[in-house]
C-alpha cells in the first residue's frame, strides 16, 4: 500500500511565501520519513490556477491568464526543486488531463442527483474565493482575513447538494484523527452543527475556469475544480519535472479513467493544509467524494499561521519573508530546522530572526556539528585516522546506546504523530547527552595517563556511534546535514529525494554498533556553518 500525502495546491496570484514553504517543507519531512521506513510514497503538490483572483491578477499585469499561470507555477516548481523538496507529483489545474477529470467527476455528481440550480446571494471575498457567512459590518463589509472589501453577488448558478450529506459528515468529523490536531475539530463541528447548506459550484461570466459540461455560460467554481487536483495528480506520469508540462504541451492527452485513481494512491492518507482552508477539506471535499462514490481521505491536518516578529506578514507592511531570500542567505538545513523544531506543528508560530540564528548556531553548529567534528578529530589523531578499535563487541548497555535507543523510539513515535518538534528535540537530546559524556570522560586528559588507551578508544567509539545515530535520525528532517555527517563518518547517506529506501535500511541503521572499528575516517570539515546574518532578512 502506498502513502499519499498532499500540500494545498497554491494559488498562482503571487509567488510562494513563507506559509506555503512551511507546509511544503513539513510535508517533505513526512514523505521522507515514510520512504525511509520503506513505504511507497506519493507526495503531491502543485498549483491552483483558475478563478477570479487569478484572472484579475493577470489582467492587472497585462498578460493572458495562461501565460501568467505558466510563469508563476514554473516559479513554484523551480523553488521547490531548489529547496530539495521530494514531491512525486506537481499538478497544475490548467492541465488538460485535470480538465477531463473534472468533467468526469462532475458527471458522477450530477448522476447522483446532487447538482441543482439555485440563486446565490451573498458577500464574496475574491482573495479567499469564498462566500462569507455573516459579515460583521452591514455597510462596506470586509474580509476578516484579507481586510479587503467583500463584493456583493447575486446570481443564478449550479449548487452542490451538500445538505444531503449532513449525517455522513457529522459522523466523519467525529471519527478520531480525521481532523487533526484535535483542537481544530471544534471549529468544524460548530460549522456543521449549524446545518450544512448547499454551495454553489459554478460561476457565470467568469471565463477563467473550466466550462461546466451541459451548462453553457457556466464555469466551475475554483474550489470545486482545485480540490479535484488531488485526484488528477495521481493520473500524471510519475515525475517532478515532466508531469503536467507534458500534459500542457500535449493537448490530446485527455483519456482519463477516474477509477484509476484507486490503483494510483487514492484515498490519500493525509492532506496538510493551513487552518484557514479546513472547512473546504474537512466538509466540502468529503461530501463531493461521497457523491462521486470515491473513498475519503484518512486525515486532514490543519497547521497554524506564521507571523514575523509578532506581526502578520503582508505586502502592505513590507515584512513578507521571501523563501528565495531565506534559501540564499540561510540555506535549507537552517530553515528546515527552525520551522520544524521551533513551531509546534498545528499551532501558530512566530518567526523571530534572533531566535532563528540562535537555534541554528546552538543546536546545529555547536551541539550537533561540533560533537562530530571534535570526536572525529580525536579519533583520527590517536587511532590511526580511523574509528577506534574495540576490545569487545559494542556494548548495548552503554549509557549512550540507551540514549540512542530512546531517541530513535521518540523520533518514530513523534513523526508518526506529525510532532516534528518532539522528533527534533529527541535528536538534539541525544547529541547533548553525547557531548556531556565526552566532557565527563575527557579523553584528552585520559590520553595523557598511561594505560588508558583502551578506555579512551571505547569512549570515543561510543561518542562517534552516537553521532552516527544523530545523523541517521536527522535524515527525514534535515536530509542534507544528515548526509554530510554520514559521509564524515565513512557511511553511505540515505537514498535521497523521491527514491524509496531499501525496506528496513533506515531502521537497521538505528541499531547500536553500526560503525566498524578500524574504518578510516575522512579529514573532518565543519558539517554546519554558523549563521551570521548581516541585517534583517
Ligand atoms: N488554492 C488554495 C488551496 C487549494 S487546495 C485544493 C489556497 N492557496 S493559497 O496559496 O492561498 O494558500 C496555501 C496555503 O498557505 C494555505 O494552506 C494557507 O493556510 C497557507 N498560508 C497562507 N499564509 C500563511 C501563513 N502566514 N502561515 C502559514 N500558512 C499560511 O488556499
Amino acid at each position: 500500500m502506498s502513502y499519499t500525502l498532499t500540500t494545498p495546491l497554491y494559488y498562482v496570484n503571487d509567488r510562494a511565501h513563507l506559509g506555503s514553504t512551511y507546509t511544503t517543507l513539513a510535508c517533505d519531512a513526512i514523505a521522507r520519513y515514510r520512504r525511509l521506513r520503506g513505504e511507497q510514497v506519493v507526495f503531491i503538490t502543485g498549483c491552483d490556477e483558475h478563478g477570479q483572483k487569478i484572472q484579475r491578477t493577470a489582467e492587472a499585469a497585462g498578460v493572458s491568464p495562461q501565460s501568467h499561470c505558466d510563469a508563476v507555477s514554473e516559479g513554484y516548481r523551480d523553488l521547490w526543486q531548489r529547496w530539495q523538496v521530494s514531491n512525486d507529483r506537481f499538478i497544475r489545474t490548467t492541465a488538460p488531463r485535470h480538465r477531463t477529470l473534472v468533467e468526469q467527476f462532475f458527471a458522477r455528481v450530477e448522476a447522483s442527483g446532487d447538482v441543482v440550480e439555485g440563486r446565490q446571494q451573498g458577500w464574496y471575498c475574491v482573495a479567499c474565493e469564498e462566500f462569507k457567512d455573516d459579515p460583521h459590518e452591514a455597510q462596506d463589509p470586509e474580509c476578516p482575513i484579507h481586510r479587503k472589501p467583500l463584493e456583493w453577488r447575486d446570481e443564478v448558478n449550479l449548487f452542490f447538494r451538500l445538505s444531503r450529506y449532513q449525517g455522513q459528515i457529522e459522523e466523519l468529523i467525529r471519527r478520531p484523527g480525521f481532523i487533526a490536531p484535535a483542537s481544530r475539530r471544534r471549529e468544524v463541528e460548530n460549522f456543521v452543527a449549524q446545518g450544512l447548506r448547499d454551495f454553489s459550484i459554478s460561476r457565470i461570466d467568469l471565463p477563467w475556469g473550466i466550462p461546466v459540461p451541459g451548462h453553457p455560460g457556466h464555469t466551475f467554481y475554483v474550489w470545486f475544480d482545485a480540490l479535484l487536483g488531488y485526484l488528477s495528480a495521481l493520473l500524471q506520469e510519475s515525475s517532478t519535472t515532466g508531469g503536467d508540462d507534458a500534459d500542457h504541451a500535449n493537448g490530446d492527452l485527455q483519456t482519463v479513467d477516474l477509477n484509476q485513481v484507486l490503483a494510483r494512491g487514492w484515498p490519500a492518507q493525509l492532506h496538510v493544509i493551513g487552518k484557514d482552508i479546513l472547512r473546504f477539506h474537512a466538509v466540502y471535499w468529503p461530501a463531493m467524494l461521497l457523491s462521486a462514490g470515491l473513498p475519503l481521505p484518512e486525515r486532514v491536518f490543519g497547521h497554524g499561521f506564521l507571523t514575523r516578529e509578532g506581526q502578520k506578514m503582508g505586502k502592505s507592511l513590507g515584512n513578507v519573508l521571501d523563501p528565495e531570500v531565506l534559501l540564499e542567505r540561510c540555506g535549507r538545513d537552517a530553515v528546515r530546522w527552525y520551522l520544524l523544531r521551533d513551531i509546534p506543528f498545528g499551532e501558530d508560530g512566530d518567526f523571530q530572526q534572533q531566535r532563528f540564528t540562535d537555534l541554528v548556531n546552538n543546536d546545529l553548529a555547536n551541539t550537533i556539528g561540533n560533537l562530530l567534528n571534535r570526536t572525529s578529530s580525536m579519533a583520527r589523531k590517536w587511532f590511526a585516522e580511523a574509528v577506534p578499535p574495540l576490545a569487545t563487541a559494542p556494548d548495548l548497555e552503554h549509557p549512550l546506546a540507551q540514549a540512542a535507543a530512546a531517541a530513535a523510539q521518540q523520533v518514530g513515535d513523534a513523526l508518526d504523530a506529525l510532532e516534528f518538534r518532539s522528533a527534533a528535540e529527541a535528536v538534539l537530546q541525544l547529541a547533548t547527552t553525547a557531548n556531556g559524556f565526552l566532557n565527563d570522560t575527557a579523553p584528552w586528559k585520559a590520553m595523557k595517563t598511561p594505560g588508558q588507551e583502551e578506555t579512551v578508544a571505547t569512549d570515543l567509539y561510543a561518542v562517534l556511534e552516537a553521532s552516527r545515530l544523530v545523523a541517521v535520525l536527522l535524515a527525514p528532517l534535515l536530509p542534507e546535514l544528515s548526509s554530510r555527517m554520514l559521509l564524515q563518518l565513512g557511511q553511505q547517506p540515505f537514498a535521497s529525494d523521491q527514491e524509496q529506501a531499501p525496506a528496513g535500511a533506515w531502521l537497521a541503521a538505528q541499531q547500536w554498533g553500526g560503525l566498524q572499528p578500524g574504518l578510516p575516517l575522512p579529514v573532518p570539515e565543519p558539517v554546519m556553518q554558523r549563521l551570521e546574518l548581516d541585517g534583517p532578512l
